[in-house]
């Protein structure tokens, strides 16, 4: 249903990357670009682990509604679940799943992608939505486009020191 829409997201973060001054500034990019286009995503935002402390995740730019989880141990949460088992994580209903932290009183579902770098999980896409069930393949294998296009810049970043 929103495919043309996916495409056209992933064109525009392709070529954002392409020359934004700073991973901040590509993550900024993206999570505007798909809470403008993508409404019934609610809450768009980045968690990146922390390179003083790895077993922590700390937030980055994001769309929606103030968060109290501000930083998240990676045992905590759907945000630390992601990490810990190193893949995206599907919750189709928030108020069944006892690791969900709570951001927002109307979340319903909400899917997490791992961010992937040198081969090791860097980072994620935390994605909340108000409608139950979301989140379905097509959702999830273009938040794992997002997630590679945000690695492969951060690969080519650091290989440049
Ligand atoms: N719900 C997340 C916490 C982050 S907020 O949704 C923005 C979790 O359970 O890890």
């Amino acid at each position: 249903m929103h495919s043309s829409n996916f495409d056209a997201i992933l064109s525009q973060v392709r070529d954002f990357s392409t020359k934004a001054e700073n991973i901040e500034a590509l993550q900024q990019f993206t999570v505007s670009l798909i809470a403008e286009k993508l409404p019934h995503y609610n809450w768009v935002g980045f968690y990146m682990l922390d390179p003083a402390d790895p077993a922590m995740l700390v937030l980055g730019p994001f769309c929606g509604a103030a968060t109290p989880h501000v930083r998240i141990q990676v045992t905590q949460g759907i945000c630390g679940a992601a990490v810990a088992q190193e893949q995206t994580v599907v919750v189709d209903d928030v108020t069944s799943d006892p690791r969900y932290l709570a951001c927002s009183l109307e979340t319903r579902s909400e899917i997490v992608v791992p961010i992937r770098a040198g081969g090791k999980v860097v980072g994620e896409i935390d994605i909340d939505s108000h409608a139950r069930a979301a989140f379905q393949p097509e959702d999830r294998s273009f938040l794992e486009e997002c997630a590679a296009l945000i690695g492969a810049y951060i690969e080519r970043t650091e290989a440049k020191g």
